[in-house]
């Protein structure tokens, strides 16, 4: 199975270093990102999930869960998170706008062992270039961002070979919640503040209702179609 647009996410049982969890529980109402790496102690790896923990009070103030996954055992994890936490310094674990300094050992969200590579191999996460030194194959660089309806909202697919830009994770995941909130699109390179799209499926006479603040036509395109419509929310 490959996850589409749309489909809901898999209400997976997980073997987690918080414990066992059953995901859509733990998610709650929360926004979930879930975010494979191809192993522990490796360089890129290591650099990514330092970031995400760094990040840690941003997708908290965005009402998202974070949760790793990678074919790494538990112990394996454990092991690690005492390297992560010392290669990013003091990381925080947050709810809503109450961060505490995590605790040597523990780290800002759990990761999943998925040494039986069940989901790696129902999510289609499995990276055909790389293995362990068993020969087993490896989970990619993969990001699924889980709408509170659970249903799957984005997703992102990278090689092991390259690591991910966790500026653009959150960009996406503010474009994402905006987009759920009002009929709006972001455009090229968008950031929080700026002008937002509003998208063809919103009739003229319904502008006025979702735009109040007023919209601004682009009319001197030659076609004269005026279907560049910008807002400011
Ligand atoms: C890394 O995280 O550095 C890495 C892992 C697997 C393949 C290539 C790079």
């Amino acid at each position: 199975m490959s996850l589409k647009l749309g489909d809901q996410f898999p209400n997976f049982q997980l073997k987690t270093t918080i414990g066992d969890i059953q995901l859509h529980e733990w998610l709650g109402d929360s926004w979930g990102i879930l975010f494979s790496h191809p192993a522990d102690y490796t360089p890129v790896c290591t650099t990514e999930l330092s970031r995400a923990a760094k990040l840690a009070p941003d997708f908290a103030k965005r009402n998202t869960k974070l949760i790793g996954l990678s074919c790494d055992s538990l112990d394996n994890h454990h092991g690690w998170i005492k390297d992560l936490q010392a290669y990013s310094g003091p990381n925080f674990q947050c709810t809503g706008d109450k961060c505490k300094i995590i605790p040597h050992g523990e780290f800002a969200f759990p990761i999943i062992d998925d040494s039986d590579r069940k989901l790696a191999k129902e999510l289609g996460m499995i990276d055909p270039a790389e293995f362990d030194n068993k020969g087993l194959p490896l989970t990619a660089r993969a990001v699924f961002f889980i709408g509170p309806d659970k249903k799957v909202k984005a997703s992102l697919l990278y090689p092991a070979t390259t690591g991910r830009n966790f500026d653009e994770i959150l960009r996406l995941l503010d474009s994402l919640q905006l987009s759920a909130k009002l009929p709006i699109a972001t455009p090229v390179d968008w950031k929080v503040g700026d002008k937002v799209m509003v998208p063809p499926s919103v009739k003229d006479e319904d502008v006025q209702k979702f735009f109040p603040q007023g919209v601004q036509v682009k009319n001197d395109l030659p076609s004269g179609k005026g279907y560049i419509r910008m807002a400011q929310v």
